[in-house]
């Protein structure tokens, strides 16, 4: 048996499904920790694609189990309309519990949202819109609504009333805007409730004693690294810690349980939102990874900055969350280019910069020192073993993994479940 936390390590769309996809078929348990459905994870299972936001990948598996931890904040309409869109597709899906400890994202939260997006003018962080951030501030502000809430109507009813007194006062005095009536909403998310009661229970006692029971556990992170509220490019960044450390907070799981963390690497970078990318490209070459490797967000469908893989950030990733293996994503879509740059270091006017600031105006004047490799031009979509690819793209995985000091296990080459390299003996989790 073997517990394993699965991170970004790049700023979230690491193609994160595919490898969480491919581990789930040999876990018994999937575990959401963190975030909420800001989060976006595209499968495709033979000819279909689908793209989930709130529920585990290990829904695709029948015979799974799926958690949404109580790191999570759940927005309930949003995963009764996922699960019923499943069930519409005819998928036999997996079993789902919801940890009481949850928060619940409340329509106040999607519109504070996006109310305070707009308020930020130049300086918006360019979030999902999803009332992400609103949610988790009430969490940390003890006002929070949680599952267990959701099923205690004079409880929920207490609690919404008071939410509703100040969020009413600040759409009226600050915004100008017109607030929620208690009974609309109140009515709404008891139904929602009512929907989801048999699936929420402590699911912290579920995933130790799975652990105990020496399941395979996997945790599958949302987001990345660099998104991450203390470790990613603050203020642009978001409410939760996608990072492996949260994977404890968020699903009621000690460190010492944990047996290895992997971090997915797309063989390039991409953001999305606000905030400074200092390999960004947004000539030409950008627009080209754009395209090639399909960059258009999940959940939002805005077009992804695009550049070069950046070796500064990828050592922060391996540092902060203590990676053990690499899974390295889109390696096909680097295929046809003549040179690949890394991003070794950057040049700032104090100096060489090692280690990712803190400060985010110092990363925006930041300039990437590349190294550059040779690339190959051949298609590598069928490549089952390692040793077929071309010596390139072998030189190319060495360089990354020698520049981040953590063996690469697993090597995505396209979209489709199987385009996926399993390198031996790192890749064989489970
Ligand atoms: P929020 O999570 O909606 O508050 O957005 C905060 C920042 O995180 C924005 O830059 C979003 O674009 C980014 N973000 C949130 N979720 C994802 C994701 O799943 N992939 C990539 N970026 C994300």
């Amino acid at each position: 048996m073997s517990v394993i936390v699965l991170i970004g390590t790049q700023w979230g769309d690491e193609g994160k499904g595919k490898i969480t996809d491919y581990l789930a078929k040999r876990a018994d348990l999937v575990v959401r920790y963190q975030g909420g459905n800001n989060a976006g994870h595209t499968v495709v299972v033979g000819d279909e694609e689908f793209k989930l936001h709130l529920i585990p990948s290990g829904i695709l598996y029948p015979e799974k189990i799926c958690i949404i931890g109580n790191g999570v904040v759940v927005d309930p309409a949003e995963l009764i309309q996922e699960l019923d869109s499943l069930s519409d597709r005819g998928v036999n899906t997996g079993i789902l519990y919801i940890s009481d400890r949850a928060h619940v994202v409340m329509p106040y939260h999607r519109l504070l949202d996006s109310l305070e997006e707009r308020r930020r003018g130049n300086n918006k962080i360019g979030t999902t819109n999803r009332g992400i951030g609103p949610a988790y501030k009430d969490k940390t502000a003890r006002t929070g609504i949680r599952m267990a809430d959701l099923l205690d109507p004079p409880r929920f009813a207490a609690v919404l009333k008071e939410n509703l007194n100040e969020k009413n006062e600040i759409f009226d005095r600050i915004y100008g805007v017109k607030g929620f009536e208690f009974e609309e909403v109140y009515e709404e998310y008891r139904g929602y409730g009512r929907r989801l009661e048999k699936l929420v229970q402590d699911t912290s006692v579920f995933i130790n004693e799975s652990i105990a029971n020496e399941d395979n556990v996997l945790f599958e992170g949302a987001q990345g690294t660099l998104l991450d509220i203390d470790y990613g490019t603050y203020p642009y960044v978001t409410s939760s810690h996608p990072v492996a450390g949260g994977a404890c907070l968020g699903s009621g799981v000690g460190p010492t349980k944990i047996d290895k963390v992997i971090g997915v690497c797309k063989a390039y970078t991409t953001r999305v939102g606000e905030g400074p990318f200092p390999t960004e490209d947004t000539g030409k070459f950008g627009e080209q990874l754009r395209e090639k490797g399909r960059e258009f967000g999940t959940t939002t469908g805005r077009p992804r900055r695009c550049g070069w893989l950046d070796a500064v950030v990828l050592n922060h990733a391996a540092r902060i969350n203590g990676l053990d293996f690499l899974a390295i994503t889109k390696l096909d879509v680097m295929s046809g280019l003549k040179t690949i740059k890394i991003c070794t270091s950057y040049l700032h006017n104090s100096g060489e910069i090692r280690h990712f600031p803190a400060n985010i105006g110092v990363l925006g004047e930041c300039e990437p020192v590349y190294e550059e490799l040779p690339g190959w031009q051949e298609d590598i979509t069928n490549i089952k073993d390692f040793n077929d690819l071309p010596l390139a793209a072998q030189k190319y995985l060495a360089r990354i993994s020698e520049l981040s000091g953590v063996p690469v296990a697993l090597i995505g080459v396209g979209t489709k479940r199987d385009q996926i390299i399993v390198c031996k003996p790192h890749g064989e989790f489970y």
